[in-house]
């Protein structure tokens, strides 16, 4: 057999290293293949939205453990399932909408200059996912519905623009825009799994007993001042961040606040609101301020001045006003100052007989 020179040579070696790098591959992809198939957890395929968002849900229910199971709270979807959806980015532009809302739409806002400085996020916790942080869940499942404050069937779209007009002191949204595309595919998402007509538990705000008093914004002022000025300020103004466009500590009263037709100037809804979420870092499960501090700060901060607005097309329906609306004519005999501060109870006891004689 005739020798092999120094080149040739060289060559074997290199074609016996490719071979066995090739056989080496091949198994790797062997094993790899045998794994998808036998079901070891990590090499899952998860081909399907279903599948996806059941393993989702298994985790969330497994995170909380046994908190989910005695309180029974409404839990976000995994935001990351907002990928699976064909609109995400509309989604993800509507979340975005909510937690950063000044930047697009306030006062130097890049979009539009339509609303007051304010976040809906800073109501709207967490991008309107708390529990009984004012979140979205009840949303999707219950709208469109019937509203007493316009009367008439609202939808989401007008259900946004009410916070836009009241809560964030701006003008509406174009229905039809990108905009408010976004924040109703947000929120419809945020209803993924939620029955029509659901009202999951944890939804909206804190329902809080009535005093057996008025309200009263001497106490409430203490409260402020101990318990709420650091952050939202002497004079209820918030502070900006360094940026100069987001709030760091949102205002509570004065022009860049909320105005009278906002949802937080009704007694009950800012004490429900501010039990279970402030001072900052507060929960339903573990408030840090008493119900009678809650209605009293209540009582203080909306006592303050701040943007009016004209409300003489609300509650059509007067018998349909609220206990805490503060402005009248009323169909009962209570004065505006009480519908205001309370005592509501009294109040509330009337508004039932009332309806139980029209059954
Ligand atoms: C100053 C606080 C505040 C801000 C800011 C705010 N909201 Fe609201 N929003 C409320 C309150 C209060 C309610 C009524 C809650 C209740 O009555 O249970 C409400 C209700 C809603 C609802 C109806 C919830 C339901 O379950 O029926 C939607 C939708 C909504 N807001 C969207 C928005 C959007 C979108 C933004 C931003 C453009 C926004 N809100 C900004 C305070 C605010
Ligand atoms: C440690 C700082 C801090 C303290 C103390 C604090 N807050 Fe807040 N508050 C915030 C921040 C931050 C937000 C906005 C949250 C967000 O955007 O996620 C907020 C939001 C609010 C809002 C809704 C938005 C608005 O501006 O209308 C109200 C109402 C509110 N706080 C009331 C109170 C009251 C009443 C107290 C005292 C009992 C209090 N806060 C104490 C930081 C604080």
């Amino acid at each position: 057999m005739q020798e092999l020179n120094d080149n040739e040579k060289q060559l074997v070696h290199a074609v016996t290293k490719l071979v066995h790098l090739i056989v080496c591959l091949f198994f790797i992809s062997v094993v790899l293949i045998i794994l998808q198939y036998t079901g070891i957890p990590k090499f899952t395929r998860i081909n399907n939205k279903e599948a996806l968002w059941a393993q989702a849900m298994a985790k969330a229910a497994a995170d909380t453990g046994a908190v989910k199971k005695t309180n029974n709270l409404w839990q976000a979807p995994d935001t990351t399932l907002i990928a699976t959806e064909a609109n995400h980015e509309l989604i993800l532009y509507g979340r975005e909408l909510i937690a950063n809302t000044a930047y697009y739409l306030g006062p130097k806002g890049k979009v539009f200059q339509l609303s007051n400085g304010m976040n809906c996020q800073n109501c709207h916790l967490d991008a309107g996912t708390k529990a009984f942080g004012n979140n979205y869940s009840a949303v999707a499942p219950t709208y469109p519905k019937f509203r007493e404050r316009s009367g008439s069937v609202e939808n989401i779209y007008k259900r946004v623009n009410d916070c836009f007009e009241r809560s964030l002191n701006g003008k509406a949204l174009d229905t039809n825009g990108r905009e408010m595309q976004a924040i109703s595919a947000y929120i419809k998402w945020l209803g993924n799994g939620l029955k029509k007509g659901e009202k999951p538990k944890g939804s909206g705000l804190t329902e809080l007993a009535y005093l057996n008093r008025a309200a009263d914004p001497e106490k409430g002022k203490l409260v402020y001042q101990q318990k709420c000025r650091s952050c939202h300020g002497e004079n209820g103004a918030g502070v900006l961040k360094p940026d100069g466009i987001i709030y760091q500590y949102p205002p509570l009263w004065g022009e860049h606040s909320y105005n009278i037709g906002a949802g937080l100037y009704r007694l009950s809804r800012f004490a429900g609101y501010v039990k279970s979420n402030m001072p900052l870092g507060a929960t339903y499960d573990a408030p840090q301020l008493s119900d009678e501090e809650a209605w009293d700060v209540a009582a203080f901060v909306n006592s303050q001045a701040r943007p009016a607005k004209d409300l003489s097309k609300d509650w059509p329906k007067i018998s349909g006003k609220p206990v805490d609306h503060p402005f009248g004519p009323y169909s009962d005999k209570f004065n505006e100052q009480q519908h205001k501060y309370g005592p509501f109870e009294p109040i509330a006891a009337v508004k039932k007989k009332d309806k139980n004689k029209k059954q």
